[in-house]
């Protein structure tokens, strides 16, 4: 769903945390912040570490992160925790990823459920072990009908992956003759995506440095604004988030228009 964020009423500079010197506009705060968490395996080998304790670590980050976003209201929160790219990492690795997102789901999911929390999940789910998949559809329906935060976890997700899958998918309606392919725009495209309901989203961070969107949301990042920090995911913080969260919203966002 490709529509400009709406704005929200919320008083100006109202205070975060305690913990925070950060002030923040928060009637200007994006509705939808994407996250490709990057350099846990650089965090991992700095300190001559198992890349699995980088993960390990990281997922203490998620916890962190996903926090913030509810304490300041933050609507939709997208995390890239493992791409269609990620199978091809040697199994042991894998397998501890999908370790670790059990691990994550069983003990977070009271803490969403008491927070509002509604979690979702974008890409190919079907890819996934079985007890994953298990733990995934117990928390989804937990905090199907939570209204706060919504939690997105792209898993197996690639965004060629699901432009092709929403190709696919409109051929065979045009093959059945459902629809017209003078029919086919932007917002039927949008319709077949995996984030129909969701807003595309206002800020994508990428932790460690690297300048590259690697398959993440190909189309719903069109006007999405852009941070790069070095900071390897292990080691990013509130006070980071808070601060990038205060850069976006300095920015001017022209949508193409001037
Ligand atoms: C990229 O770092 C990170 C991943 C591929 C996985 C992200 C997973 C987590 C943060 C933990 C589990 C997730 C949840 C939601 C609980 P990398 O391994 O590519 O790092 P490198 O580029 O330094 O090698």
């Amino acid at each position: 769903m490709n529509v400009l964020p709406k704005k929200r009423k919320r008083s100006l500079n109202s205070s975060l945390s305690s913990s925070s010197s950060i002030e923040l506009d928060t009637t200007k705060l994006p509705a939808h912040v994407a996250i490709i968490m990057d350099g846990n395996g650089r965090w991992a080998k700095k300190r001559l570490l198992n890349r699995i304790n980088g993960h390990e670590k990281g997922s203490e980050t998620v916890r962190t992160v996903v926090r913030t976003c509810r304490q300041i209201g933050i609507s939709y929160l997208t995390l890239y925790a493992f791409s269609t790219e990620n199978w091809q990492r040697p199994k042991a690795e894998v397998e501890a990823l999908m370790a670790l997102l059990k691990k994550f789901l069983q003990s977070e999911q009271k803490e969403m459920v008491e927070n509002n929390i509604r979690l979702r999940v974008i890409g190919q789910i079907h890819r996934l072990p079985a007890n994953v998949r298990q733990a995934l559809e117990q928390t989804m329906t937990a905090t199907r009908e939570l209204t706060g935060l919504n939690l997105i976890l792209a898993l197996s997700y690639g965004g060629r992956a699901e432009i092709v899958r929403m190709v696919q998918s409109v051929a065979e309606k045009i093959k059945r003759g459902i629809i017209e392919p003078d029919a086919v725009n932007e917002e039927l495209i949008c319709e077949h995506l995996y984030t129909l309901d969701i807003p595309d989203p206002d800020l994508l961070i990428r932790t460690s440095g690297e300048m590259r969107i690697s398959n993440f949301l190909l189309w719903q990042i069109a006007y999405t604004e852009l941070f790069v920090t070095t900071t390897l995911w292990p080691d990013f913080s509130k006070e980071e988030f808070l601060k990038i969260l205060k850069d976006f919203t300095a920015r001017v966002r022209r949508f193409g228009v001037v």
